[in-house]
């Protein structure tokens, strides 16, 4: 691999900072949802309840911690660490004139401390940490007043961290407004008291024509801001570079039934091109215009909005992997679920524990797929195996399992480079454990550092190098030769 290959790791900001009330800190839509397992969901709630555990208020407290854990991933040797600003730290309400001091302090810290260990920040404006006001107040994304209230934070932040950050995501996993997983975390539209965080009990009703039409626009409205906030860190520092992020997932027919080719194809689109088709090319595609029609989707300022999003193309594409998913239109074969998406099992690959199918292949895959439409550079800022470790009474943490996959996908980015895929960069995931996304648990773990924390929060917060941290550490060392 290149030299000038970028290896790191990655965090957001709701699920490792904790410290949610900390020096002037707004609450975020993460921290009105609850934790859940495996088999219970997490849950929205209106109010934060007395007795209910709310992962993102603690995490693992890098907040106070940052110093530690930034050295950590100096001595691994990262280049990059992919990060996230909480925008409630900069702006608490979302919608006020002035930013919090404090909240601008701390990351100039966390920047300062990347400095010391040579690693350049990546930084995302919104990873599922939208102000929880300006859901309450204003809808979340649907309203398009919020466009203002983000371009005012970006401002902000482009301004204030010009000479510490310039390479930048708008949206984590944009593309998850497209399915109804994205309703509450991505879009900020809150739904019932008590709700399930992903919908699946709504999910056993047809959605609505408005919630669909106001999840749309909702994206419509990400679309605009993204292109502002692109151009907007292109004025302001011409070295800043832009990406999007989006979850994606090559997707296989179940069967060669020209049916299930139909399904794959469409899938493929309007899961994983449509919005890569927006940011990168800047216009909608003609594809989505039959689905809006036959749904009944009007999206409001969709045309008078095509300069700006014209304006906005961004510099590279910037995307999440974890497994890839076979579609089918036959209603008969049964769905599983993975990272906010449906598919049907893959009788060619296993599972983790989770369920998250396991394709290091689809990679390669996907990694032609995308450098084939859009020609600009790629970054692979997630990728991982969230897993159950085994603390050691010497204090140790075996997990081959997890260096046998991050293995097999590094395998594959180096097959799709020698494809010709402009691939400049690898950020697993949960560089150190993290409390999960999608289930809130902590011993869902991704990390190369362990952090001694259970599901309830409790635990020394001791972090330990796991095998995976001296496995990482020799593989950059060695340019992604000795794996
Ligand atoms: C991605 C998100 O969808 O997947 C992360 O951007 C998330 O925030 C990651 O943590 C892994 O998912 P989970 O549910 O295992 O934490």
């Amino acid at each position: 691999m290149n030299a000038d290959f970028l290896w790191g790791g990655a965090i957001a900001a709701n699920q490792v900072e904790g410290a949610w009330k900390d020096d002037g800190k707004g609450e975020s839509i993460s921290d009105h949802i609850t934790a859940g397992t495996k088999t219970s969901p997490r849950r929205f709630t209106k109010e934060v309840r007395e007795g209910e555990h709310y992962p993102s208020h603690h995490a693992i407290d890098f907040y106070h911690h940052y110093k530690e854990d930034i050295a950590l991933f100096g001595q691994m040797g990262f280049q990059v660490l992919r990060l996230s600003i909480a925008w409630t730290r900069i702006f608490p309400m979302g919608d006020e004139e002035k930013p919090n001091q404090k909240g601008l302090d701390f990351y100039h810290a966390v920047f300062a401390e990347c400095k010391k260990w040579n690693i350049r920040p990546l930084v995302t404006l919104s990873h599922y940490e939208m102000p929880y006001h300006l859901c309450q107040a204003y809808g979340g994304w649907q309203n398009r007043k919020v466009i203002d209230f983000f371009l005012r934070y970006c401002r902000t932040v482009f301004t204030e961290y010009q000479d510490e950050v310039d390479l930048w995501l708008t949206f984590n996993e944009m593309n998850t407004l497209v399915s109804r997983f994205g309703t509450l975390l991505g879009a900020g539209i809150l739904p019932e008291d008590g709700a399930d965080m992903f919908g699946l009990g709504r999910m056993q009703t047809p959605e609505t024509k408005e919630e669909m039409q106001a999840r749309f626009q909702a994206l419509h409205h990400q679309f605009v801001a993204s292109a502002k906030a692109v151009a907007l860190a292109h004025e302001i520092n011409p070295k800043n570079r832009v990406g999007c992020m989006l979850s994606a997932a090559g997707v296989y027919p179940y069967t060669c039934s020209p049916d299930d080719m139909l399904e794959a194809q469409w899938q493929m689109k309007k899961s994983n091109w449509f919005c890569g088709d927006v940011c990168i090319r800047g216009a909608y595609p003609y594809y989505m215009e039959r689905f809006f029609e036959e749904n009944a989707i009007v999206i409001v300022g969709k045309t008078e909005d095509a300069d700006i999003l014209k304006k906005g193309c961004v510099d590279f594409f910037s995307f999440s992997y974890y497994t890839s998913r076979c579609v089918t239109r036959n209603a008969e074969v049964q769905k599983t679920a993975g990272n906010m998406m449906l598919g049907v099992q893959n009788p060619y690959l296993k599972a983790s524990e989770w369920g998250w199918i396991i394709d290091p292949k689809g990679l390669r895959y996907l990694l032609n797929a995308i450098y084939d439409r859009y020609q600009i550079p790629v970054m692979l800022v997630e990728n991982g195996l969230g897993a159950v470790d085994q603390l050691t009474e010497d204090g140790c943490i075996h997990d081959d399992y997890r260096i046998a996959y991050l293995k097999a996908h590094i395998e594959q980015m180096k097959e799709a480079m020698k494809d010709g895929v402009d691939l400049i960069g690898y950020t697993p995931w949960g560089c150190i454990d993290l409390v999960s996304a999608s289930t809130g648990e902590m011993k869902k773990r991704y990390g190369f550092i362990y952090v001694d924390l259970d599901n309830e929060g409790k635990g020394s917060g001791k972090r330990i190098k796991k095998d995976s941290f001296y496995w990482y550490q020799k593989c950059i060392a060695s340019h992604g030769e000795e794996l």
